[in-house]
């Protein structure tokens, strides 16, 4: 007898949206998405319709609501069960791996290799509203931690590249709402922080001598991933790691890529770890 496929319906429209439906789509009947954004219902992404918001809720019928949000989980959650979901049909255990995986695993490199660490800096690509920075600076919190954003989201000349060579249809300026005030709120040791504000790689003077034992590159773009390469891994640490996200996603094609036309700059294949949350891949470097 053919198992019958889980009916469900996404709660949120967007890239990671995207990148749970590409992981679900064998596996279970996916009805539509549901999204709060009114411009986006009757649209369709990837061929799956965009049903409405939550006012649709009581209309649908369905197994589960996989929530694909991960800002606020619990505030969005609420929100289902406001709206008339059942509270065994909210789903949220691919937006917890997705977030939490990542964070798990600096927690456990730096116990793992705190020795390793010592009297090297830590970085991140790509800062946003720092809430990985704040995990880089609470987990490391003796070694100094460069962020590397424009603060202003993403730049014409990146978009530019990335569409034209069909890596993603990014737009200048995404994730500008953010602030350096608003990522310092969140680090529990900024004294240890040295912001590098602009567009990177031309933020990245005076750093020669510097030696690095972490860097979290999340720049989603080709470009500034491949500079990011090209500037951390000659500088890292013997068992040191660079922590690429969107490695796997369905949406940023060039981070993969940045990847691969480094291994091909370098002469040869970089280790590469899955770390277990779907998005990124750990490089380890070896001397
Ligand atoms: C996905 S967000 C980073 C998310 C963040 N790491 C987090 O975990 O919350 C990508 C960031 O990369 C930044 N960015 C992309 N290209 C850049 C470039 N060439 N120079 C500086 N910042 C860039 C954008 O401004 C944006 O804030």
């Amino acid at each position: 007898m053919v198992k019958r496929m889980k009916e469900v319906y996404l709660y949120g429209a967007g890239n990671i949206g995207r990148d749970i439906y590409g992981k679900i789509k064998n596996t279970c009947n996916v009805k539509g998405y549901l999204d709060s954004d009114p411009a986006k219902w009757g649209k369709t992404l990837d061929g799956v319709p965009i049903v409405g918001g939550i006012d649709s809720i009581p209309e649908l019928q369905y197994d589960e609501i996989i929530i694909t949000i991960t800002t606020e989980r619990d505030a969005v959650r609420n929100v289902l069960l406001g709206a008339g979901a059942p509270v065994d049909k909210i789903n949220t255990e691919y937006v917890n791996t997705y977030i939490g995986a990542r964070l798990n695993f600096i927690q456990d490199l730096s116990e793992v290799y705190k020795n390793d660490a010592e009297g090297f800096a830590v970085a991140e690509g790509g800062v946003f509203q720092g809430d990985f920075a704040k995990a880089i600076n609470s987990n490391f919190p003796d070694a100094t931690l460069y962020l590397f954003d424009t603060f202003e989201g993403f730049d014409v000349q990146d978009t530019f590249k990335e569409n034209e060579r069909g890596y993603s249809d990014s737009k200048s300026g995404r994730f500008s709402n953010t602030s350096i005030e608003l990522v310092m709120s969140k680090l529990p040791h900024p004294r240890k922080v040295v912001i590098r504000r602009g567009y990177f790689p031309k933020t990245t003077k005076g750093l020669e001598e510097e030696r690095f034992f972490f860097v979290n590159l999340d720049f989603d773009l080709y470009q500034p991933t491949l500079e990011g390469l090209r500037l951390f891994y000659p500088r890292l640490s013997n068992r040191g790691v660079i922590l690429v996200h969107d490695f796997f996603t369905q949406t940023f094609h060039g981070v993969a890529r940045a990847i691969e036309d480094f291994e091909k700059e370098v002469g040869h294949c970089l280790i590469k770890l899955p770390i277990g949350d779907h998005c990124s891949i750990a490089l380890v470097k070896t001397e």
